[in-house]
């Protein structure tokens, strides 16, 4: 889509509907497909003022990059993950900035390379193969199942497995169910907040979880920490808790540790989930590129469990997991927020203002995407990844705070993919249509119930 229509003066305000338009399409269509009709409508860059505050949407691949990387100073993330950071994530790396973010990232990532993450490769693994045991007694019975459930209790699994090892497995279920609720008021929060303190039920019950989970990490925390060194468990948290700063030679806080695990946690197990419950939709709904991945899979693994060595030689099954993350990205926005005045698009940013980026869209968009609605894996070839636009693909963000797990993911869903789909082939319920819409992630409305066939 041209961004025609930018003039070249940026103390022009984009355009955009009112605030009242805005907020009756958006619950009568969904915020999801709500701001696509806007970007029809007004093109890659358009505004509405909203009780004073401005929310800039930004589509076009050059305005991702400018707000990511070369303009990055001009956009942090302060106000915008201020209930995240309250309510949730404290002052885990999602939501902190300035030198805390800096120091915390210096310290983790190296924990993250690709390199690094292939030590989980082993765990996942294992992770993997119990749920094609499971699967092949569902399999048995042709018996439906929710994908989404599945996919989140093995994602859950596996984090938890990669951050605290087998100490929380008995703590996992009332742990996830305590980082749900904590989820569940966050997003109600919605900027406008109630005191804490209030006794209502909704409080009581988020007062209640946020106890568990941080009376839960500061236990295994403290548990290890009455153990010698060399007794630790080789996992993240271990790895966070003996890093130190090359520059002060500092640790991290406990307060730090626990926020940091935290948001491993819940930055790294939904996204994920998302991912596989939208890739088996998509090889269920295109038996074309189901058909591709088998005949990947027959060929390399010859009926054997995969093993670490093969996922090189696995390059189709990673290009469908690229493919389910361009048109079904699992955070379709995230949020920067402007510093200073500035220009995108052609048009005058206020300072303050927040800037909605969306993978969801920019993955739309017709001037970098061919046929931009159709699921087609041959896009990720090597040669044509060459020459695409670099910001035209960010569901993991981009620039220095691109997101941490990004490897990890990409092994995870590899993994999880060649495992499954080398045995099943999840069928549909007949009639099924997809719905999906933004609720934190993107999900599918109706869930997503398939049966269990074998290949
Ligand atoms: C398909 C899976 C995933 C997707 C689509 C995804 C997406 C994203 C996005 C869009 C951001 C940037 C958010 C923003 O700047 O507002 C982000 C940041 C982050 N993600 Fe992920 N993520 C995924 C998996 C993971 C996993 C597995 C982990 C941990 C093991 C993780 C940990 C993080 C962290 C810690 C950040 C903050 C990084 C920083 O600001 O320095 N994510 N992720």
């Amino acid at each position: 889509m041209p961004d025609a229509r930018a003039p070249a003066a940026s103390r022009t305000p984009a355009p955009g509907p009112g605030a009242l338009r805005f907020i009756l399409g958006a619950r009568r269509r969904g915020f999801l497909a709500h701001v696509g009709e806007l970007w029809r409508e007004y093109g890659d860059t358009f505004q509405v003022r909203i009780g004073g505050r401005t929310l800039l949407f930004v589509i076009h691949p050059d305005a991702v990059e400018r707000v990511l990387v070369s303009e990055r100073d001009n956009y942090d993330k302060r106000a915008s993950y201020d209930g995240v950071r309250r309510y949730l994530l404290g002052e885990g790396l999602v939501a902190s900035t300035g030198e805390l973010w800096r120091r915390q990232r210096r310290l983790m990532a190296p924990f993250f390379t690709p390199k690094s993450v292939q030590s989980y490769t082993e765990m996942i693994l294992r992770d993997g193969a119990q749920l094609v045991e499971r699967w092949s007694g569902l399999a048995k019975r042709r018996a439906e199942v929710e994908i989404d459930h599945e996919m989140a209790a093995v994602t859950a699994s596996i984090i938890l497995k990669a951050m605290f090892s087998a100490e929380t497995m008995e703590s996992i279920p009332p742990m996830k169910d305590a980082i749900g609720t904590m989820i569940s008021f966050a997003d109600a929060q919605g900027g406008v907040i109630l005191p804490l303190w209030l006794p209502t039920a909704k409080n009581r019950k988020y007062r209640a979880a946020r106890a568990l989970v941080h009376r839960s990490i500061d236990e295994i925390i403290a548990r290890r920490r009455r153990t010698d060194e060399s007794q630790w468990p080789d996992d993240l948290l271990t790895r966070l808790m003996k890093a130190r700063d090359e520059q002060t030679g500092q640790a991290m806080s406990e307060g730090l540790l626990r926020d940091e695990s935290l948001t491993i946690f819940v930055a790294g197990h939904e996204t994920t989930a998302t991912t596989m419950t939208f890739a088996w939709y998509a090889l269920a709904a295109n038996p074309g590129v189901a058909e591709r991945l088998h005949e990947e899979l027959d060929r390399v693994l010859g009926g054997r469990s995969p093993t670490a060595n093969d996922l090189r030689q696995l390059p189709y099954t990673l290009q469908v997991i690229k493919e389910v993350l361009r048109l079904y990205p699992p955070a379709p926005f995230y949020a920067r927020d402007a510093v200073d005045p500035g220009e995108l698009g052609g048009f005058h940013v206020p300072a303050r203002a927040t800037v909605l980026l969306s993978p969801y869209y920019t993955h739309r968009h017709p001037d970098f995407w061919e046929h931009p609605e159709r699921f087609d894996p041959e896009r990720w070839t090597r040669e044509r990844e060459a020459v695409r636009h670099g910001h035209a693909y960010h569901p993991f963000s981009g620039g220095p705070r691109v997101c941490i797990g990004n490897s990890f993911s990409l092994l995870e869903s590899q993994i999880l993919l060649a495992q499954l789909a080398q045995r099943f082939s999840p069928r549909l319920r007949a009639g099924y249509r997809p719905r999906w819409q933004m609720r934190g992630t993107l999900s599918l409305t109706d869930g997503l119930p398939m049966t269990i066939e074998p290949r």
